[in-house]
């Protein structure tokens, strides 16, 4: 990786794996961008400038006959002098105007990454800040640009500042503008809903915006703060991919934006709707980053790129690799319906099959055997639980086996110790009744005093208690966005403060307990995104937990997150969400492509079950360095076709697992033919399960018929091994 500057040609060039980006200083002092995309040869790249449809063009301030803004491929576009793009930046100066003209001052090239105050961000790389100052001074942004070379993305960010004497207001605050040389892309994005989320939409841009965003507070299942741009003939495995994805878990926007001169930018950050910031003299506003990853290789190519990424550079480097806990849930089983020797029984029942931690969910504290009350008072309920949490500790640390506990810190019920305590620490506008959900509302992070309640009540529930792990939950979006705490006039910056809070009780309950395992979760998979895999290196997928739902869901999640970041369980059938009834073993085999776990009444198992577990859980152990560390292959779409097929290749590619799925089973079915992915074409590997010795190359071009029996909803598993 590197980065260089031609002081000659004024061009900066940063080369990372698999991709290099560039742009130049014009003679204006505007970085002009040139190129984003493969590896190419360090040539004086302004030969590639071109200009289109300029009519009706407004010059740079004060100097005619010059090209606009608005033609040339930006770094950051700003607002009022002539560029007419969707802007990265605009501003109210203390009289009024809206203007700001971001040019050239200096730039710096640092190889310890800064880090973003309050904010999650990758880390390592090399880094290039370009210092941008308004023409007058009084306003300033840092471009920030970090490159790898083990990971084909560059990490992007913007930093804004007030030079001048007086107050400004920040009205948008994107992280990037990115320019893109044509039209001819299509946008793939990631929408959902509960139970049903990061399922995969493709459309082909248009002149004009196309955009996706949340207004929620949170990143939501409703679109996923990832956008990708792809060429028409982009396909899983061929063509140019770029990804974008905000490490970001509050409303956020991201627009692709076609010219009339046939170009398209591509910009996003800090949602600006029901956004603005108060700015004081010498005060700076950092932005969320945005991962930008480049692929020639497909979708697969752009999201090993991403997995890479937040592998390496994100996720908490003590955990990533490790093996995780494989754990027993007990919501499924019991609902909030349990006590302290039906916990201890759901141990033992599991006691030497593999499962190492017992995680006990919702209902164990205040007033909660429903979720009508409760939520806030974090304090053991010992009439439902004699003896408290110790009792069930003890004994299943006497089994050898982990804890843990769920937690929905953020949240109060109305009918809590909690809330009548201090109503006004929920947020919500006091001559207004508040929206429900879940019975439940949302306390205000933006206040320290709410901060400090809630990061000493888990604090103490965690270091009073044997807790070896943790899932924290967030079961509703926000509404009624206001804080007792915020002057009216800074009340617009109630969704990005309400994220710094976030992250600030992440940074001492999560980092606060650096033993302890952190699960995120939020009403299922709805806050699945890099932040918050930098404090929690798995995440509940989805409530969903149908083995046939689930293919979708982790197709979809896996195009831009890491297997090990996506908690997936068996659980029992006929399934609660959605009453299929699947085989026990495809449960387990697509629960297996995942940070994995059981979530069902391990006391009703029968003999068979029992020995059915201990096999999976063998099997699970044996290929868990694949789901950690291993390139993942999507070959067969769920959503396109009737199968799901996936392979996951070890980083040498000595090993590899085929995982085949077939949705219906039917009579006289066409043939099936898979063939293999990721595999070493010159290396030969035998197919275990078949006797089978081949060549990769064979094995990948040829194929081979997966041996589905007569049965709906099948899975089936295949090992390869280097010989
Ligand atoms: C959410 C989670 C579930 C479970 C319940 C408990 O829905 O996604 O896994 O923890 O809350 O109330």
């Amino acid at each position: 990786m590197s980065v260089n500057y031609n002081n000659e040609t004024k061009t900066f060039t940063l080369t990372g794996k698999n991709l290099c980006y560039a742009f130049w200083i014009n003679d204006l002092g505007y970085p002009e961008h040139l190129y984003f995309g493969a590896p190419i040869g360090s040539d004086d790249l302004r030969f590639t400038r071109a200009f289109g449809a300029t009519s009706m063009a407004a010059t740079p301030p004060g100097i005619d006959n010059v090209p606009s803004y608005n033609a040339y491929p930006s770094e950051l576009s700003f607002f009022g002098t002539g560029d007419y793009r969707e802007p990265a930046v605009q501003v109210v100066n203390p009289s009024g105007d809206r203007l700001c003209e971001l040019l050239f001052d200096s730039y710096e090239v640092v190889s310890l990454k800064p880090k973003i105050s309050g904010m999650p961000s990758l880390d390592g790389g090399e880094t290039l800040i370009i210092h941008l100052k308004d023409r007058l001074n009084r306003f300033a942004a840092d471009l920030y640009y970090t490159v790898y070379d083990d990971c084909s993305v560059i990490a992007r960010r913007a930093v804004y500042k007030n030079l001048g004497a007086s107050e400004i207001r920040l009205e948008r605050a994107y992280s990037f503008s990115l320019a893109l040389p044509d039209r001819s892309y299509e946008m793939l994005s990631l929408y959902g809903v509960w139970a049903k989320e990061r399922h995969i939409d493709r459309i082909p841009l248009h002149h004009g915006v196309v955009s996706i965003d949340s207004k929620r507070t949170t990143s939501s299942a409703t679109l996923n703060p990832f956008m990708a741009l792809l060429r028409p003939d982009t396909s899983e495995s061929h063509g140019e991919a770029i990804g974008v994805n905000l490490v970001y878990s509050s409303s956020y926007v991201l627009k692709a934006e076609v010219n009339p001169d046939g170009t398209t930018q591509l910009t996003g950050g800090i949602n600006d709707f029901d956004f603005n910031w108060k700015l004081a003299p010498g005060e700076e506003f950092e932005t969320p980053e945005a991962v930008i990853a480049y692929s020639d290789e497909g979708i697969g190519g752009m999201s090993r790129a991403f997995h890479d990424a937040y592998r390496e550079h994100l996720i908490n480097k003590r955990f990533v690799k490790s093996p995780r806990p494989l754990l027993i849930n007990n919501w499924e089983a019991t609902y909030f319906n349990f006590d302290v020797p039906k916990l201890c029984a759901i141990a033992d029942a599991v006691n030497g099959l593999g499962i190492d931690t017992l995680v006990l969910d919702d209902g164990w504290f205040g007033k909660r055997d429903n979720d009508t009350s409760g939520l806030g008072d974090w304090v053991v309920n010992t009439e439902k639980l004699h003896g408290g949490l110790k009792a069930i500790i003890d004994h299943v640390h006497s089994l050898g086996m982990k804890f843990g506990l769920w937690f929905e810190p953020e949240m109060v019920s109305e009918d809590s110790d909690l809330f009548r305590a201090h109503p006004d620490w929920t947020i919500g506008v006091p001559d207004r009744k508040r929206c429900y959900s879940r019975h439940q509302f949302v306390l205000d992070l933006t206040r320290k005093d709410v901060r400090d309640h809630i990061v000493k009540a888990v604090s103490d529930i965690i270091e009073n208690n044997e807790i070896d792990y943790v899932k924290w939950d967030y079961n509703r979006n926000v509404t009624e966005s206001w804080s007792y705490c915020l002057e009216a006039e800074r009340q617009m910056e109630f969704a990005h403060r309400y994220a710094l809070g976030f992250y600030d009780i992440c940074e001492r309950i999560v980092n606060g307990h650096p033993d302890v395992f952190f699960e995120g979760c939020s009403g299922g998979g709805a806050r699945f995104d890099p932040a918050v895999l930098y404090y929690f290196p798995q995440i509940w997928t989805s409530d969903d937990s149908d083995a046939e739902e689930r293919t979708k869901i982790q197709y979809g999640t896996s195009v831009v997150y890491p297997l090990s970041s996506m908690s997936c369980h068996v659980s029992v059938c006929p399934n609660h969400q959605t009453n299929h009834t699947t085989p026990f073993e495809t449960r387990a085999i697509i629960a297996h492509l995942g940070a994995t776990g059981y979530e069902l009444d391990s006391t009703r198992f029968t003999e068979e079950e029992k020995a059915a577990v201990k096999r999976q859980t063998e099997a699970y152990k044996k290929s868990e360095d694949l789901v950690l560390t291993g390139d993942l292959y999507r070959i067969d779409s769920p959503f396109e076709t009737e199968f799901f097929t996936e392979a996951i290749v070890a980083k040498d590619k000595s090993k590899a697992e085929l995982i085949c799925y077939r949705r219906f089973s039917s009579i006289n079915n066409e043939i099936k033919r898979v063939k293999m992915a990721g595999l070493d074409p010159q290396a030969t590997y035998r197919l275990e399960e078949k006797g089978i010795v081949a060549k990769g190359s064979t094995f990948m071009n040829v194929g081979f018929a997966p041996d589905f029996p007569r049965h709906d909803f099948y899975a089936l598993k295949y090992h390869f091994t280097e010989i």
